[in-house]
């Protein structure tokens, strides 16, 4: 597949990405082909699906609150195991930190696993600006937000919906605890007339946090009045629903304006309960799209421990916060079945973006290229974990792995030892890959897993 992706230079010691040399470590797992990703940053690329997501979802919050949010686009994707994982409280022994979910640089760094490792930072300048603690200002600006958006990097299966590099957008409201009350309860009333307005016929499945046990961990923060909490979280599912339904409108909308018998289908979403160490409680909600439920975002109730790590006075604050998946979103919203198509440059894809910033519409497939399988048995003699066989097929396929699923696994008792199939299949999205082709990368993927981890092949 060609593509926007350059060769870079690697070494025994050092790391390099965009120049700047790191030196690695026992848990450097950060590969060639990770790095080739990094700066091409599809978010700020007018001609990517993945631009105009952003670019809406920033207008419809924007235009939703009295003030406008700070935008954050430009964080680079290195960041500190504090910033992503320890800041907002993730337990020691939470698998997100495991170097068969996360990709290292080395002991300290990492590429950024969402987009929330740059909460406390923006809390600290949000807590810096001029009118955030100024109490004598007009209660309506009371309630100060910002959005980041960036690319994100996981180690993970392989399938048309996953790809290692993705994008996501964070954001935050935030009052000061004095006018607060009246400023969200207003905001919360303004969201409604909008929503009544725009989506009569949107069907909204709700759950409450936990109110009868103070314990759990979806119930209320103790520092937070039932009152406050209320309002938060009204004020957080009623933006985002708004920023969901506005999306699928632009999308019904261009279909309307080329068909006059296009008829806008009902809008459907439910909120499921949730948990992630930062927030208090926490949700995720789900729409119902093409027959089926899919989730599209994580929020929550922001705790007043990440206040304090961004230095604000304990206590002196109330939020909420959300976590958005941009590609998954735009390959529903454009009809795009492929992931590995958002990176590509052939003119097929390209061309049906370039000048088309701010609008939605049926993304028109190409014609595609066979998908050849190969499966690979094997018993284990070490510790092999499916990502670790994921990540050497993409290493070595690159853009021409289709998926790679684990299909079977037993422990055979004569030999002692676990065995395990991966199906492996391949496809090319501009050209057909030669028998000859696919044996050779297959048979480096094998010859990586005895090397690197002491498989057995097996017949
Ligand atoms: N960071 C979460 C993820 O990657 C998404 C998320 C959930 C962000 C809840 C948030 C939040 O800020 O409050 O799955």
């Amino acid at each position: 597949m060609k593509s926007i992706i350059k060769n870079i230079a690697n070494s025994n010691t050092h790391t390099t990405i965009l120049n700047k040399h790191y030196p690695k470590s026992s848990i450097t797992n950060v590969t060639p082909n990770i790095i080739k990703h990094i700066g091409l940053n599809l978010h700020n690329n007018k001609n990517s699906p993945i631009y105009t997501i952003r670019q809406l979802i920033e207008d419809t919050f924007d235009a939703s609150s009295y003030r406008k949010f700070d935008k954050y686009n430009n964080f680079g994707p290195i960041v500190t195991v504090k910033k992503n994982f320890d800041d907002l409280g993730f337990p020691k022994d939470h698998v997100g930190r495991s170097k068969t979910d996360t990709y290292y640089i080395n002991d300290e760094l990492l590429l950024r696993t969402h987009t929330s490792a740059h909460e406390v930072e923006c809390f600290k300048n949000l807590s810096k600006s001029k009118d955030h603690n100024n109490k004598s200002i007009s209660s309506l600006v009371n309630g100060h937000g910002y959005l980041i958006s960036a690319d994100v990097y996981r180690r993970d299966e392989i399938d048309k919906t996953h790809y290692p590099v993705f994008h996501q957008m964070e954001g935050t409201k935030t009052w000061n605890r004095f006018t607060h009350n009246e400023v969200i309860e207003s905001e919360v009333n303004k969201m409604d007339q909008l929503m009544k307005k725009n989506f009569p016929s949107l069907t909204v499945e709700d759950v409450d946090y936990i109110k009868d046990d103070a314990t759990h961990q979806n119930s209320k923060q103790d520092y937070m009045t039932d009152l406050e909490t209320e309002l938060v979280v009204k004020h957080m599912k009623k933006s985002l629903e708004l920023v969901v339904a506005t999306l699928l409108k632009h999308r019904y909308d261009h279909d309307a304006s080329k068909d006059k018998n296009f008829k806008n289908p009902d809008i459907k979403m439910r909120w499921i309960e949730a948990y992630f160490p930062w927030t208090r409680p926490s949700f995720e909600l789900e729409i119902y799209y093409n027959n089926e439920w899919l989730e599209v975002l994580g929020c929550g109730v922001t705790k007043n421990s990440v206040f304090t790590n961004a230095d604000m006075a304990s206590e002196s604050q109330v939020g909420w916060a959300f976590g958005i998946g941009i590609d998954r979103l735009a390959m529903l919203l454009y009809n795009i079945k492929d992931i590995r198509l958002l990176w590509s440059q052939d003119n097929r894809f390209t061309s049906q973006f370039e000048g088309k910033e701010g609008t939605i519409f049926e993304f028109k497939p190409f014609s595609t290229y066979g998908i050849t399988s190969r499966d690979i048995s094997f018993f284990l003699t070490k510790e092999l974990n499916p990502n670790d066989v994921m990540e050497i097929v993409r290493d070595e396929a690159q853009s021409w792995c289709y998926s790679c699923t684990l299909v079977d696994e037993f422990f055979n008792k004569k030999m002692n030892k676990k065995s395990q199939t991966y199906r492996i299949s391949y496809q090319n999205l501009e050209r057909n890959i030669t028998t000859a082709e696919i044996n050779e990368i297959n048979d480096k993927v094998v010859d990586r897993l005895i090397k690197e981890f002491e498989i057995q092949p097996r017949n």
